[in-house]
């Protein structure tokens, strides 16, 4: 098939690249030149493993490429992924403006029947709409059809899950359209949904609300084993292998960030608003969401009262491990509440650095190692559970701490390591050690 993907964000550059991967002839088309320019040249803007090979290799036999030229782009193409961002509104309603940009740029330059694939996460009924704007505006005659194919892929490991995700889900209003479209996933080899349109936008909000949910469930149930002296990495254990439930999912921490679930929650929630629904779990979700984000520096008060003047070293600052990306992550939150309090914090983390220092507070000092950051800290935090930080001997917190205390956001250290040394640990859903 030949296949147009409008937007190289992490979604359409993913796309774009493993659609070509089975064999799909795709232009990928950005607005973004400098973007395109690099993109030509086979190197990513985004950090995704396996990317950039599979770039590389489908630009070389010439199944893939890219252009800032909606005319070019849309030659001959029988599909055209949506791809665009769908960031939030203040109310927290999706902002649809990039993809009506897209809708105006189609209609003025397709001149061909298409399918107008919807890879972009959209309210309920805006697979509806983007087919109205785009037939309102047309200037050829061409026939539109419409298809919604969410995505379920996380950041840093979006290429295997494409090839190995649980399902491909598909929805149209017609089932020649639903053909279509399972032909041009056959190559992915994975269960495929087929549903209507409707049901194929709420499938994508309705998992990504629960995997929220989940993670809020088991932060709640963490919070009251430490008061009541159960264990929370007993309590997940237990009951994950219970395959009703499953075992994803339920470690404990401080609160989930990113991209999706923060966003996906808050649209479904003003989806529920506009349809006169009252969306009651999904509303405490959030609140708790947000509760868990504080619980953090919630125990380093408790424990010191005041930490004016102190040294606070944050170890881990993008929402979760393997990632450059600081959206919506407890870090921010947490050290602007950190500097509040009067303390001198001190950062690092292995890869959002950059990132970090465009969204957080002056006055944050970054360092170039673990080491740096905790040697004479009076605290030390654990936010993020990267590979580093989980690897780096909690015997070295005594020997670069004069009076070790570490509050473990993720725990990374089981109890029993941890009793080993003279360190005082607080970590979550946990009994506390040493205090
Ligand atoms: C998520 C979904 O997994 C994906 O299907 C969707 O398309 C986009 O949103 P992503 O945001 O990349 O992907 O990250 P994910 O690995 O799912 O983690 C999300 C957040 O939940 C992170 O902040 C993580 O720290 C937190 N989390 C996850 C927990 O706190 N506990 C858990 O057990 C799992």
């Amino acid at each position: 098939m030949d296949i147009a993907v409008i937007g190289t964000g992490y979604v359409g550059l993913v796309t774009g690249a493993c659609l070509a991967e089975v064999g799909n002839r795709v232009t990928c088309i950005d607005i973004d030149e400098e973007k395109v320019a690099t993109l030509k040249q086979g190197i990513s803007p985004i950090y995704e493993a396996g990317l950039e090979e599979l770039l590389r290799e489908n630009i070389s036999r010439s199944r893939l490429d890219f252009t800032t030229d909606y005319e070019e782009g849309l030659a001959g193409k029988d599909i055209v992924y949506i791809a665009v961002g769908t960031p939030q509104n203040d109310d927290g309603s999706a902002d649809l403006t990039a993809v009506e940009a897209v809708c105006r740029s189609l209609s003025r330059h397709l001149t061909q029947d298409v399918i107008i694939v919807t890879k972009s996460t959209v309210p309920v009924g805006t697979n509806e709409y983007i087919k109205a704007l785009i037939e309102e505006n047309l200037e050829g005659d061409v026939t539109i059809n419409i298809a919604s194919n969410p995505e379920f892929l996380r950041q840093g490991s979006a290429v295997h899950d494409t090839f190995n995700g649980d399902r491909i889900v598909i929805g149209a209003d017609s089932p020649e359209v639903l053909d279509v479209l399972e032909t041009v996933n056959a190559g992915f080899n994975l269960p495929i949904v087929r549903t209507n349109l409707r049901s194929a936008e709420m499938i994508k909000y309705a998992s990504n609300a629960f995997l929220a949910t989940k993670i809020s469930f088991i932060n709640e149930m963490a919070n009251l084993s430490e008061r009541i002296g159960a264990n929370i990495d007993d309590v997940s254990r237990g009951m994950g292998m219970d395959r009703r439930i499953g075992e994803a999912f339920l470690n404990a921490g401080i609160g989930y960030g990113g991209s999706c679930f923060p966003k996906d929650t808050r649209a479904i929630i003003s989806v529920a608003q506009e349809a006169s629904y009252d969306m009651q779990i999904l509303e405490n979700v959030v609140d708790s969401n947000e509760r868990q984000r504080g619980i953090i520096v919630d125990k380093v008060m408790d424990r010191f009262q005041s930490i004016k003047g102190k040294k606070v070293a944050v170890l881990g600052l993008a929402f979760k491990p393997n990632t450059d990306d600081v959206r919506e992550a407890p870090s921010i939150s947490v050290i602007e509440k950190l500097l509040d309090e009067g303390a001198e914090v001190h950062t690092f983390d292995p890869a959002a650095m950059e990132n970090a220092r465009k969204v957080l507070p002056e006055g944050v000092h970054y360092t170039d190692s673990i080491e740096a950051a905790v040697k004479n800290a009076e605290i030390a935090i654990i936010l993020t559970e990267w590979k580093e930080i989980k690897e780096f001997p909690i015997e070295k917190y005594e020997s670069l701490m004069e009076n070790p205390v570490v509050f473990d956001g993720r725990n990374c250290f089981t109890l029993a390591e941890v009793e080993k040394t003279g360190v005082e640990y607080h970590s979550i859903g946990r009994p506390s050690i040493g205090n």
